[in-house]
């Protein structure tokens, strides 16, 4: 068990002393935890449910609804844990806690969510609070994984595009403030997929809501994400259809064909494509024989659709509408099956049941026309596209983007093209943005955690089996304490060494390490070292 991070990570001692007013609740947190629901009420449109001490180690029971698949929480630290229910219009209203630390550092972090979800991440509230954050986590304005709950409400929807963690950040930091008697220092994000969007919309439209923003697989572009994942059903179809893909050829054989003909591009035969804009697919090369009939073979009608999933999509006009789906994420079964449900992603079904349509709408036949106006419609621009992003830049905030490179729900590709569009539209090169952005390539990591690179670098607790370690917080190998020490002590990450534990459980060690770089600059293994240790690798 951890701790507490500053003290042992040492150079950010100092920010735990002296913090002013804490000695009111040190000496009796209990009872101060007790009083605070109460003292909460009185912020505007907030009822609190309950505050109550919980000691680390509890194994809390949830209240949370039965989709989100978090009927349980372990706590890594002791904490004052306060629910509470803020009214956001008088159709709509988020349900949020905070978990506040006895060890509290003087931060605020805010957490986000995934996919459609109105599901607080307790997870994430867990690993905040144990680095001693006070940390605060809202289930996005509806309980539940579905996105039932925005059909005819706008106001949901509302809370879902921005307003949920806006008003999250806004009470959370009142809370902070009334319980250690005491602002917090300095402010961050931490939040991957929806939870990513969630963070560059803070980024971009509530620039001062945070110092420093970690934000992962960033779900932008949102409509035309939703579009591009239903269309997989289109190029796909369902099980009797001619172009139908089993798992088992996904996985045994075009995966296979795809290391074939790519793994080897970076030097390093070891199932990682380190950067997939290298490798240029071809799944001809798996195509019947004239006369032969295998299931170790692809038929020309699943070879093109190979290529279709593997093409960038465009709408009517030629305008590019999503980036393609980058080689390497198909064998993972770490995400729902995009390619062989047999129906569109179950994302697009409800977006366009629930946002664009209606529940009776048959998205079974959506085509470019219902892909274009689910783009016009962008609701609340859930676009989170904006391109200039001077006032985070001129309160000298701070991002830390990261994407998996085999990530199969959201493409890569399409972070590059954001992070290039910001670079244009502020008229600043990638040495200039580095100043303030950073977007780090993770190779071989699915969708926000797993895979087979070295995807474990702090970004989270997702994934990993048992305890995390003191060592794990070091900020050369944790995005989220490199991004306390660029914001609090201006030392920017210029790698972030990502680890492979054996089955993904830190105690059974270490079976590799990665260094991973920020875009532009691409990881290059030097030839000759051993390419399990990242000294072997350079960002060039
Ligand atoms: C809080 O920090 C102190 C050292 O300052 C440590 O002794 C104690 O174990 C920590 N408690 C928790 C619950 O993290
Ligand atoms: C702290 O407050 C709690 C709850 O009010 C009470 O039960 C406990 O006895 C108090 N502890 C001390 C040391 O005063
Ligand atoms: C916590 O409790 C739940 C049952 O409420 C149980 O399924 C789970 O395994 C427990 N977790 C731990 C780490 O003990
Ligand atoms: C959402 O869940 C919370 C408990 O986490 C509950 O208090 C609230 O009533 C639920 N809201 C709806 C609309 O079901
Ligand atoms: C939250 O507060 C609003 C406004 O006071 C109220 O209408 C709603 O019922 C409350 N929700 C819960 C789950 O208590
Ligand atoms: C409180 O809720 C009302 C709508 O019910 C909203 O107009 C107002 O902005 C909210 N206030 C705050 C501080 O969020
Ligand atoms: C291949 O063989 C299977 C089983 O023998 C048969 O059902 C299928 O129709 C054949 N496909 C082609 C394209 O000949
Ligand atoms: C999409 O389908 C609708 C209704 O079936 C049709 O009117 C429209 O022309 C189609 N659009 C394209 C681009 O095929
Ligand atoms: C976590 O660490 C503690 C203390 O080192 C140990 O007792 C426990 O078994 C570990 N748990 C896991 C899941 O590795």
């Amino acid at each position: 068990m951890l701790q507490n991070l500053f003290l042992v990570a040492g150079t950010l001692a100092p920010l735990l002393q002296g913090l002013p007013g804490t000695d009111a609740i040190s000496t009796n947190f209990t009872s101060a935890c007790e009083d605070i629901a109460s003292r909460a009420s009185s912020i505007h449109n907030t009822t609190a449910f309950f505050s109550s001490f919980v000691p680390v180690g509890t194994n809390l029971t949830l209240d949370s609804d039965p989709t989100c698949g978090t009927p349980s929480q372990v706590t890594f630290s002791d904490m004052c844990r306060v629910a509470l229910n803020v009214s956001t219009s008088d159709q709509s209203g988020i349900i949020m806690e905070a978990w506040l630390p006895t060890n509290w550092t003087g931060r605020f972090l805010s957490t986000g969510n995934g996919g459609l979800a109105g599901c607080i991440q307790y997870i994430d509230l867990a690993y905040g609070a144990e680095l001693g954050f006070a940390t605060v986590g809202a289930n996005n304005g509806h309980n539940g994984s579905s996105g039932e709950a925005f059909y005819e409400h706008p106001e949901v929807l509302k809370d879902f595009v921005y307003r949920s963690v806006h008003t999250n950040v806004i009470v959370g930091k009142e809370i902070t403030k009334m319980f250690y008697g005491a602002p917090h220092t300095f402010s961050y994000y931490s939040g991957c997929s929806t939870g990513g969007r969630q963070g560059f919309k803070s980024v971009q439209d509530f620039p001062e809501d945070f110092d420093g923003v970690l934000a992962g697989a960033p779900a932008l572009r949102f409509s035309n994400l939703m579009s591009w994942l239903g269309r997989f059903f289109n190029i796909l179809g369902t099980p009797d259809s001619p172009s139908f893909i089993t798992t088992d050829q996904w996985v045994g054989l075009i995966h296979e064909n795809i290391l074939k003909q790519c793994d080897k591009i970076d030097g390093v035969e070891d199932g990682i494509i380190e950067d997939p804009n290298l490798c240029d697919y071809k799944p001809e090369e798996l195509m019947c024989s004239p006369g032969s009939n295998s299931s170790d073979c692809l038929t020309p009608t699943q070879v093109d659709a190979v290529r279709q999933v593997f093409s960038p999509m465009y709408d009517l006009n030629g305008n590019l509408m999503y980036s393609k789906q980058q080689p390497g994420g198909e064998n993972i079964a770490l995400v729902p099956p995009i390619y062989t449900s047999g129906q569109p992603v179950v994302f697009a079904l409800d977006w366009f049941h629930y946002v664009v349509y209606n529940p009776s709408k048959d998205v079974t036949k959506l085509n470019l026309t219902d892909y274009q106006l689910a783009e016009d419609l962008n609701p609340f621009n859930i676009a989170t596209f904006e391109g200039d992003i001077s006032a985070f830049k001129a309160r000298n905030g701070r991002v830390i983007a990261y994407h998996g490179q085999a990530d199969m729900l959201v493409s890569p590709a399409d972070t590059e093209l954001y992070y290039n569009y910001v670079s244009r539209t502020m008229g600043l090169p990638p040495t200039e943005l580095d100043d303030f952005l950073r977007y780090f390539r993770i190779s071989g990591m699915s969708h926000c955690f797993g895979g087979d690179g070295a995807w474990e670098f702090g970004q989270g607790l997702e994934g990993l089996v048992g305890n995390f370690s003191t060592e794990m917080l070091d900020p050369e190998r944790n995005a989220l304490t490199a991004l306390v020490r660029w914001v609090e002590e201006g030392i920017a990450p210029d790698t972030l060494l990502g680890t492979k534990y054996v089955n993904d459980t830190p105690s059974l060690g270490v079976e590799f390490s990665r260094k991973h770089c920020r875009y532009p600059l691409r990881n290059t293994y030097d030839g000759v070292g051993d390419s399990s240790i990242p000294e072997s690798w350079s960002c060039q």
